[in-house]
């Protein structure tokens, strides 16, 4: 740790970890609801144990990212952070937000729009705790007056996904324009602003895990946020297809939502070869493992599997499937989850004194048991998909008939996602074990080809 202001991430990481957990317990428990008899169907029925999956997914994704820029911006811009008081206010409001809108959907207190229930005085704190969070991480910018490019990237993001959230705001009773406007938050976060988030903390991972030259790496790193941005805006018409808006989106989606995995096999190139061409500058091969395995699982969750159902003709028999929990689980895991512990595995042996900089045993066995357990998972996801959507779709059965045909694949869900859970606990357990303790070092940085770096590496 080099700035004393850094610690404020290990409280931001240790709240993701908890609600991680959290969302964890709750998606096991709606997996179980696929296959019944459900003792708690009038206490817990299936939408609410979904609505606080979901959300929880979302509030500890963010809280890890606000966690990583956190601990990325002192490093970058060379200062300790602008208030860490405020930062600390911040992580209070936004753990008391988070808290009680979970509490309020155990007794169905929500809005019904599908990802962003959140009820209106907990949307207003979320656009409070985004303003404190930017204008906090603004300030310390300014008042270093060193600003990277990968830092520029991420603080778009961010930003970005600030001004994004404001659609959320608003309620429209017409089902049409409500759809059309919530896609404004929810497509354009995670296909567009969320992507330059984990832009910027990869390239941040990429320049000190692999040595490979910040001004390489940074030039890329527009080149693949442009692809992205040019592709996801119109990509967003993707979602346009059977919701009531003319049948000019139709082509419009389809097209450039297809571009989109262009810019994630960039990207997965772009991780590759910083580690291929500049061999390894860091102990930490824990995080590196996380940061690779995110570009590339990203390549195959967002990228091949949002690919598969993209096209008009074949979202005219999945939308709304159990092809979107299959691509929509890949997709979030590899992109955000992934990143997120990449950036704590890289932070934290500077946080906890006496765990070892390369990770730990448990930590490998962490890695490789959530990538198993995800892959099945989607796996499961996508064979129960298939059937649903021939059974359903093409035959006509009805809902509950086809779900009783495709058991199978839900107790392969199970198996899978008691896998991929494990992998999650050993995951939190690696994080708690060793207590932190907030020292400083003065090892000069081991980023790129200097001569300090060249001498640190030997
Ligand atoms: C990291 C990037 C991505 C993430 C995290 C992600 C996540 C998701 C999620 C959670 C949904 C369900 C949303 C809802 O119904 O409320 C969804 C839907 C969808 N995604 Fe993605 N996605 C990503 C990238 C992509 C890409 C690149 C494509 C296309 C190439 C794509 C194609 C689709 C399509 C077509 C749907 C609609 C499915 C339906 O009609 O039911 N996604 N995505
Ligand atoms: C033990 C692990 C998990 C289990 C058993 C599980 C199970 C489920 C189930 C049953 C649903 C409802 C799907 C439906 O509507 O029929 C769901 C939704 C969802 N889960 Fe999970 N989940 C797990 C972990 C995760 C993780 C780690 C992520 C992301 C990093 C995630 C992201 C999502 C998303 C985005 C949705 C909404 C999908 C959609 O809109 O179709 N889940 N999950
Ligand atoms: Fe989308």
């Amino acid at each position: 740790m080099r700035y004393k202001s850094q610690s404020v991430a290990y409280w931001y990481f240790a709240v993701a970890m908890v609600l991680f957990g959290l969302q964890i317990v709750f998606g096991l428990l709606s997996a179980a609801k696929y296959l019944g008899p459900d003792p708690l169907l009038y206490i817990l029925p299936f939408d609410v144990t979904k609505v606080i999956h979901t959300n929880l997914l979302i509030v500890w994704v963010l809280t890890g990212f606000m966690g990583a820029t956190y601990w990325m911006v002192p490093d970058e811009s060379r200062t300790e952070i602008h208030s860490v008081k405020l930062a600390y206010i911040q992580l209070a409001l936004w753990v008391v937000m988070g808290v009680t809108a979970v509490i309020g959907y155990l007794f169905r207190y929500g809005t019904g729009n599908k990802l962003l229930e959140q009820p209106l005085p907990h949307k207003i704190v979320i656009v409070i705790v985004m303003l404190m969070f930017l204008y906090n991480i603004g300030m310390t910018i300014k008042k270093s007056g060193r600003f990277t490019t990968t830092e520029g990237v991420l603080l778009l993001g961010v930003a970005g996904a600030a001004v994004l959230y404001l659609p959320a705001l608003l309620h429209y009773e017409n089902y049409t324009v409500s759809i059309f406007y919530r896609w404004w938050t929810i497509h354009l976060w995670v296909e567009g602003v969320w992507e330059m988030i984990q832009g910027g903390f990869l390239a941040y991972l990429l320049i000190r895990l692999s040595g490979a030259d910040r001004e390489v790496m940074e030039k890329w790193l527009y080149v693949i946020v442009g692809l992205v941005f040019i592709a996801g805006i119109l990509g967003t018409a993707h979602h346009y297809y059977w919701v009531g808006v003319p049948s000019y989106w139709l082509p419009i989606g389809g097209l450039f939502s297809a571009l989109e995995p262009v810019a994630l096999v960039a990207m997965s190139i772009y991780a590759y070869s910083a580690i291929r061409r500049s061999g390894m500058a860091h102990p930490n091969t824990l995080a590196l493992h996380w940061t690779v395995g995110s570009a590339l699982f990203t390549l195959f969750g967002a990228g091949l599997l949002g690919l598969a159902h993209t096209w008009p003709s074949v979202n005219k028999w999945t939308h709304g499937t159990l092809i979107t929990a299959m691509h929509g689980h890949a997709a979030f895991y590899g992109a955000y989850a992934m990143i997120v512990m990449a950036m704590i595995s890289y932070a934290l042996p500077a946080m906890a004194p006496g765990r070892p900089e390369q990770g730990t045993k448990l930590g490998y066995w962490s890695f490789w048991l959530q990538l198993a357990g995800m892959f099945g998972m989607t796996l499961s996801f996508a064979t129960a998909g298939i059937g649903q959507v021939y059974l359903e779709r093409i035959l006509g059965l009805g809902y509950l008939d086809a779900q009783l045909k495709i058991q199978v694949h839900f107790l392969m869900l199970i198996a899978t996602a008691s896998l991929f859970a494990v992998g999650v606990i050993l995951f939190i357990v690696d994080f708690f074990r060793h207590a932190p303790r907030f020292e400083l070092t003065t090892e000069p940085e081991r980023t790129t080809r200097t001569a300090a770096g060249a001498a640190a590496r030997a």
